[in-house]
């Protein structure tokens, strides 16, 4: 599709890799529907979309709020007249053992980031079947691939929206609708505030685990997909290694990936009190939002991009190796 003269919904624009692709599509010529609950951010980022010369608009919205997102859908016809591209983004994180994670918080987790893209998907493809074209796009994550500990509730919701991604394809093409697309985006580590907004009850801060990409990598992305949608995209190099080695040798990378996440993703020296973070509002204390999160995302990248993609080889072999043994 032309991204130039089109109308794309964004969720979860006021911060991210929402925020940065909003950019992107309007530096292309896309007018753009902004959605999260930020109001204050979500405005700056539409006006910094109007400096291309293109018109925007913002809407607070609770994704997890099906009526909010039918107000979403129904503003953005209003304004614009069509939907061509709606991405469903906005989610939260939630680091904790499995029986430290409060109940009402895994739900939330899982109302927010499967039931906000429901509604996102069904608001989207009944206005796309009615113009009979369009391009949806679900950022889900590697580890709807490789799923972690201490994220349970959020390595279900990444799995579950790749899922929804196959059924909706499968729908579409038996209804013979080719000109309308579903493409799912699993980034690996990216470079955005995630990790501060999720709740947490672990105990210890939350980072992001090296290699850590841009969000701008993962808006790269996003537009070749409306450019040539393909059903499943994975971010970077070394997502695209973790998953194919993932689906030759489950076990071992599985096991990997735990001893990586305990020690790369949960801070040993800086503990953090428990805290719901912004799941159930909006972070008060970050009301502008930014793309990065500050955690370097380009120099970190370069430096340990060679080094990620070496470790999981190196470690698949000794887990093989041990497992030959015993
Ligand atoms: N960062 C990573 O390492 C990483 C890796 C893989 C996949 N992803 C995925 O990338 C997507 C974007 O995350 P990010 O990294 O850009 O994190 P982020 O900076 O925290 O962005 C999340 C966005 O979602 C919005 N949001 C959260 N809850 C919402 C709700 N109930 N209703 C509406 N908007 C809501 C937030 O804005 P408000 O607070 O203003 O609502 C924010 O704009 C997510 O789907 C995430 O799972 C991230």
């Amino acid at each position: 599709m032309k991204i130039r003269g089109s109308v794309a919904v964004v969720t979860g624009a006021s911060s991210g890799i929402g925020r940065a692709t909003a950019l992107r599509l309007a530096r292309r010529g896309a007018d753009v529907v902004l959605a999260a609950r930020r109001g204050e951010a979500l405005q700056e980022v539409a006006a910094q979309c109007r400096r291309h010369g293109v018109r925007s608009l913002a809407v607070p919205t609770d994704v997890a709020d099906e009526r909010a997102v039918r107000v979403l859908a129904e503003r953005a016809r209003e304004e614009f007249g069509r939907i061509d591209v709606w991405i469903n983004n906005a989610a939260v994180g939630s680091f904790a053992p499995f029986l430290q994670t409060p109940l009402a918080d895994f739900r939330r987790v899982l109302d927010v980031n499967v039931m906000g893209y429901v509604y996102g998907c069904r608001q989207a493809l009944e206005q796309m079947g009615a113009q009979g074209a369009g391009t949806v796009i679900n950022v889900a994550s590697i580890v709807g691939e490789v799923p972690q500990p201490y994220t349970a509730p959020y390595s279900m919701s990444k799995a579950a929206v790749r899922a929804l991604g196959v059924s909706l394809r499968s729908e579409l093409r038996l209804a013979r609708a080719r000109n309308i697309h579903v493409c799912t985006v699993l980034p690996p580590t990216i470079d955005t505030p995630f990790f501060q907004h999720g709740a947490n009850y672990s105990g210890r801060r939350a980072l992001a685990m090296p290699p850590v990409y841009t969000a701008d990598a993962v808006a790269r992305q996003i537009l070749r997909l409306l450019g040539r949608p393909r059903p499943e995209a994975v971010v970077g190099l070394i997502g695209r290694s973790l998953v194919a080695q993932h689906r030759l040798m489950p076990r071992p990378v599985e096991a990997f990936m735990a001893v990586q996440v305990d020690r790369g993703q949960l801070s040993r020296r800086e503990p953090a009190a428990p805290s719901p973070g912004s799941i159930y509002g909006p972070a008060a204390a970050d009301a502008a939002g930014s793309v990065d999160g500050g955690w370097h995302g380009r120099a970190r990248t370069v430096r340990r991009n060679t080094l990620a993609a070496l470790l999981p080889a190196a470690a698949v072999a000794a887990a093989v190796r041990r497992q030959r043994r015993s």
